[in-house]
C-alpha cells in the first residue's frame, strides 16, 4: 500500500481568498484541528507576506507537533530565509518554494526567459536547503507549461535536492484525464523523478479541483493539495473531504493506495472553520453539507431502513457528522453541561472558562426550551473567539412595523466609553446596524448577508453571516443569537473588530517601514 500525503492549505491558499482570512489564534485553532485530523503537511501561511503570515506560521510551528509545518515561499532568497526563520520551532518543517513556469505567466508576470526561471528555481530550493531536507517547489500554472521545459526544471529541481515537485493548475484549467496524462507523462520524462514525490494542486474553476486531484492519485501523484470545504483563491482548491473519502469509499478502484486520515474528525474541522471564518457550507456540499446524510424522498428512506446500503455510500458516523441531541435545559446543573462540553471534545476548558459559559447557557435555557449541542458549541465559539474587541453590543432597542418607521438605538462600548446612537432605516436590521456605524464612526459597505437556523424549531439559535468592505478591505463577521436582529448587530461589529486587527497591523508595519 502506498501513502497519498495530505497536504492542508486552508491556512494559505484557503484564507487567502475575500471574506476568509483568519487572525493568528484562529490560525493556531485551526491547525490544531488539523493535525487532529491527521493531514501530513501544514501549510501556515507565506511567512514574507506579511506581519501576521510570519506569525501564524512561527505560533503554528510552535504549537504542532505530529504534522510537518510549512510555509509558502516564492523563489527569492528573502522569501525562503522568512520562510526559514519562521519555521524554526517546528519539530518537523517544510519549505515550498515556487515560480511560474508557463509561457504567459514568465512573459508577462515574471518578464524573464524560461533559461532565467529555471536558474531561479534551482538556486531556490538549494538555498533552502540550508534550512530544511523537506524542500518542496512548485511550477506555478505548470498545466499550462510547455511539457519540455516543465520536465527540465523538474529534473533540475529534484537534482537541487526538492523533495517533492507539485504540479498546480493553478487556473483550473484542466479536465480530468488530461491532467492524470500529465502525470503519467511526468512520471515517464523525468529521468530523476523516482527521487521525489509528485504532488498536485488543482484549482476548483470548473468544478474539477477534485476530479483533477483523483485523477493525478491514479496516474501516480502521492500528494495533494487541498483545502477544508474546498476554501481557496477564486472559486477554490480541492475539497480536502471528498478527495479523502473518495479515496476511503472507492478503495477498490483507488486500489493500493490510502490516506492516514481520521475521518472521523472531517465534520468537527468543517464546522470549525465555518465557525472561525464566519462561512457556510452549501447544504448539499459532498461529505460536510447538512443534507448530505439527509433522506427525504420516502421511497429512499424505505430503502434505507430496509437495507442502508441501498442509498448510502458511507455513514454518517465515518466523517463524524453527531447525531444531534437536546442536550440541556434550564434545569441542568453545572456538572451535567460541564459533563457535555467534555463529550464534545472540549476538555482543555478552564473552570474559569467554564463558568462563564454556564452562566451564557443558563440565559440561552431561558429563552429557548432545549439546548443542543450547535448551540453549545456557538456560546463556546462566541466566548473563547480570539478577536480582540474594541467595540462590544451593550444594549439595542428596535421598533418596526409596517406602519411606522423602524428606528434603532444601540449603546455600544468603543476605546472605553459607552456611546449610544439612534437611526432608522428600511427594516430593523437595516435601522440596527446604521446606529451602529454612526456609534462606532465608521461606514462599511454591507456586500453580503446571510442568516440561517442552528438548530430546530421557532426559537432556534439563529447565525448570521456579514462580508462588509471597510474602507476598501472585505471583511466577514458572524454573530449567533436566538434573536435575529441581536445576531445582525453581533455580526456586523464582530466584522469591524477583524477589519480594526487587519487595520492595526497594516498601520504598524507602514509605521515601522516594512
Ligand atoms: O495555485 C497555485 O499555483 C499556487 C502555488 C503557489 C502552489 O497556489
Ligand atoms: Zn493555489
Amino acid at each position: 500500500m502506498e501513502k497519498v500525503i495530505i497536504f492542508d492549505t486552508t491556512l494559505r491558499d484557503g484564507e487567502q481568498a475575500p471574506g476568509f482570512s483568519m487572525t493568528v489564534e484562529e490560525k493556531v485553532t485551526m491547525a490544531k484541528q488539523l493535525e487532529k485530523l491527521g493531514v501530513d503537511v501544514i501549510e501556515a501561511g507565506f511567512a514574507a507576506a506579511s506581519e501576521g503570515d510570519f506569525e501564524a506560521v512561527r505560533r503554528v510551528s510552535e504549537e504542532v507537533r505530529n504534522s510537518t509545518v510549512c510555509s509558502l515561499a516564492r523563489a527569492l532568497h528573502s522569501d525562503i530565509e522568512k520562510a526559514g526563520e519562521a519555521l524554526e520551532p517546528a519539530e518537523r518543517k517544510r519549505i515550498h518554494t515556487f515560480i511560474a513556469t508557463s509561457p504567459i505567466h514568465m512573459k508577462y508576470k515574471l518578464k524573464m526567459t524560461p533559461e532565467e526561471v529555471l536558474e531561479r528555481a534551482v538556486d531556490a530550493v538549494r538555498f533552502a536547503r540550508n534550512f530544511t531536507d523537506d524542500v518542496e517547489f512548485s511550477a506555478e500554472d505548470a498545466f499550462r507549461s510547455e511539457r519540455e521545459f516543465l520536465y527540465r526544471v523538474f529534473e533540475a529541481v529534484i537534482e537541487a535536492g526538492a523533495k517533492t515537485i507539485n504540479v498546480p493548475d493553478t487556473v483550473g484549467y484542466a479536465i480530468p484525464e488530461e491532467f492524470g496524462q500529465l502525470i503519467a507523462d511526468i512520471k515517464n520524462n523525468v529521468p530523476n523523478i523516482d527521487k521525489a514525490v509528485i504532488s498536485v494542486h488543482c484549482h476548483n474553476d470548473l468544478g474539477l479541483a477534485v476530479a483533477n486531484s483523483l485523477s493525478a492519485v491514479k496516474n501516480g501523484a502521492r500528494q495533494v493539495h487541498a483545502t477544508i470545504n474546498g476554501i481557496g483563491e477564486r472559486a477554490g482548491n480541492a475539497a480536502l473531504e471528498e478527495v479523502v473519502m473518495a479515496i476511503k469509499v472507492r478503495h477498490d478502484y483507488f486500489k493500493g493506495v490510502y490516506t492516514e486520515i481520521n475521518t472521523k474528525e472531517i465534520y468537527k474541522t468543517s464546522r470549525l472553520l465555518c465557525r472561525i471564518t464566519g462561512s457556510f457550507v452549501q447544504p448539499n456540499k459532498a461529505i460536510v453539507g447538512d443534507n448530505a446524510f439527509a433522506h427525504e424522498a420516502g421511497i429512499h428512506q424505505h430503502g434505507v431502513l430496509s437495507h442502508r446500503e441501498t442509498y448510502e455510500i458511507m455513514r454518517a458516523e465515518d466523517v463524524g457528522v453527531p447525531e444531534s441531541k437536546i442536550v440541556l435545559g434550564k434545569h441542568s446543573g453545572r456538572h451535567a453541561f460541564k459533563t457535555r462540553l467534555q463529550e464534545l471534545g472540549y476538555t482543555n476548558l478552564s473552570e474559569e472558562e467554564i463558568d462563564k459559559l454556564f452562566v451564557k447557557f443558563k440565559a440561552l435555557a431561558d429563552k429557548k426550551k432545549e439546548v443542543f449541542d450547535e448551540d453549545i458549541e456557538a456560546l463556546i465559539f462566541e466566548e473563547l473567539s480570539n478577536i480582540e474587541s474594541p467595540v462590544e453590543l451593550r444594549y439595542f432597542h428596535v421598533t418596526s412595523g409596517d406602519k411606522l418607521i423602524p428606528t434603532a438605538t444601540v449603546k455600544i462600548y468603543k476605546e472605553g466609553e459607552e456611546v449610544i446612537k439612534t437611526a432608522y432605516g428600511d427594516g430593523p436590521i437595516d435601522s440596527a446596524l446604521k446606529a451602529v456605524e454612526k456609534a462606532i464612526g465608521v461606514s462599511g459597505r454591507l456586500k453580503d448577508f446571510s442568516i440561517r437556523s442552528l438548530t430546530y424549531g421557532k426559537d432556534a439559535m439563529g447565525e448570521v453571516r456579514v462580508v462588509v468592505d471597510f474602507e476598501g478591505s472585505v471583511t466577514s463577521g458572524k454573530g449567533t443569537s436566538t434573536d435575529i436582529i441581536e445576531a445582525s448587530i453581533k455580526a456586523y461589529i464582530d466584522a469591524y473588530n477583524r477589519f480594526f486587527a487587519k487595520k492595526t497591523v497594516m498601520e504598524r508595519k507602514i509605521s515601522e517601514g516594512i
